[in-house]
């Protein structure tokens, strides 16, 4: 029997995926949007975690997940290595990074900015980030080429950021995770006089603030999760902007982890192209109100989402507004 060729993955990313990503952000965050509120973070956390990978699993490619809820002994849905897709062996072959639910905590309290989170790509075009904290610091579009330098200190990214804007340090806001281990960076930022947002959880949407002028943030900094960071530089390098990731290591297991995944140089700082390494496609719906996107609305009749994919080639951003009539709770 005659085979027909493999349909290369560079030609399904636009027309076919861009708006398949949707419906997929789409149903985990409708899934997770029963759980606003309701203070188990778990639940909502399985409730897009199961969403999403069915959603998945009816799209017409050969996917991998090569950032999801973890390894596979530790996530028994959407782990790392997981096939997705309804074309195993036959479709374009895809590598994908999620997170069905960033803001779990943010979900369960109802806070802003919880989001269904997914980038896909060509095969190997996603750093295989393990599940470490990564230290992150992200500006938007329009700065010169080595604005940032995750070598430096806060002081040198600062003034150097506030050079290239054209204004004082102390006009420069940061936006920074509100953590313990952050206390020193939050000192030199206010030592400086910049303005600081403070966020709870959520870095994904605080990186991508950057790149909007209405947010009024200038420079993300500060660890959050590597997965995160990857999601977050995919965006990045969606609509522009600067970021510079290193992965942060507590213990030996998560050194070995590194090294699963074949991470030999520690210290390494990688830029938006090392993490997003090529064409790509992001996708997110809002589950709460947030910056980036409003949050699932529930109405007498009907649900409202809003999402937004882009895709990295062509720089295209589509922000879909839809009304579910029908839907499982
Ligand atoms: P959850 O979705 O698990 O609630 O995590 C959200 C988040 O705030 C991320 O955005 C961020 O990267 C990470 O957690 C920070 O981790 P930690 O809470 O350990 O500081």
């Amino acid at each position: 029997m005659l085979r027909r060729p493999r349909v290369p993955a560079s030609q399904v990313l636009d027309r076919v995926l861009v708006l398949e990503m949707v419906r997929v952000t789409e149903a985990a965050a409708v899934a997770a949007s029963k759980w606003i509120g309701r203070g188990d973070n778990d639940a909502a956390d399985a409730a897009a975690v199961e969403a999403m990978r069915e959603a998945l699993n009816e799209l017409p490619f050969d996917g991998t997940v090569v950032i999801g809820e973890g390894e596979r002994d530790e996530a028994p849905m959407l782990y790392i290595g997981e096939k997705v897709g309804s074309a195993q062996g036959t479709g374009p072959k895809i590598n994908i990074a999620l997170d069905p639910l960033e803001g779990t905590t943010l979900t369960a309290k109802a806070g802003p900015n919880a989001l269904c989170v997914l980038t896909i790509s060509e095969e190997g075009g996603l750093l295989n980030a393990p599940d470490t904290y990564m230290e992150k610091l992200a500006i938007g579009p329009g700065y010169p080429d080595g604005t940032i330098d995750l070598s430096k200190s806060v002081g040198h990214n600062i003034r150097s950021i506030a050079a290239a804007k054209g204004v004082e340090p102390n006009e420069i806001i940061a936006c920074v995770l509100d953590r313990p281990r952050h206390e020193d960076i939050i000192a030199e930022l206010r030592a400086l006089g910049c303005g600081v947002k403070l966020i709870s959880d959520g870095d994904v949407a605080g990186v991508i603030a950057v790149t909007d002028p209405d947010t009024s943030i200038d420079v993300y900094l500060g660890s959050g999760g590597a997965p995160e960071g990857v999601l977050a530089a995919s965006a990045l390098r969606c609509v522009g902007g600067q970021m510079q990731g290193r992965l942060v290591f507590r213990n030996d297991k998560e050194i070995a982890r590194a090294r699963r995944w074949g991470i030999e140089d520690l210290d390494r700082i990688y830029s938006l192209e090392d993490m997003a390494k090529s064409d790509c496609i992001f996708a997110a719906t809002g589950v709460t109100d947030g910056s980036l996107l409003k949050g699932v609305h529930r109405r007498t009749n009907c649900l409202t989402t809003e999402s937004i994919v882009m895709r990295a080639s062509s720089g295209t951003v589509r922000r879909v507004w839809a009304e579910h009539h029908k839907w499982d709770d």
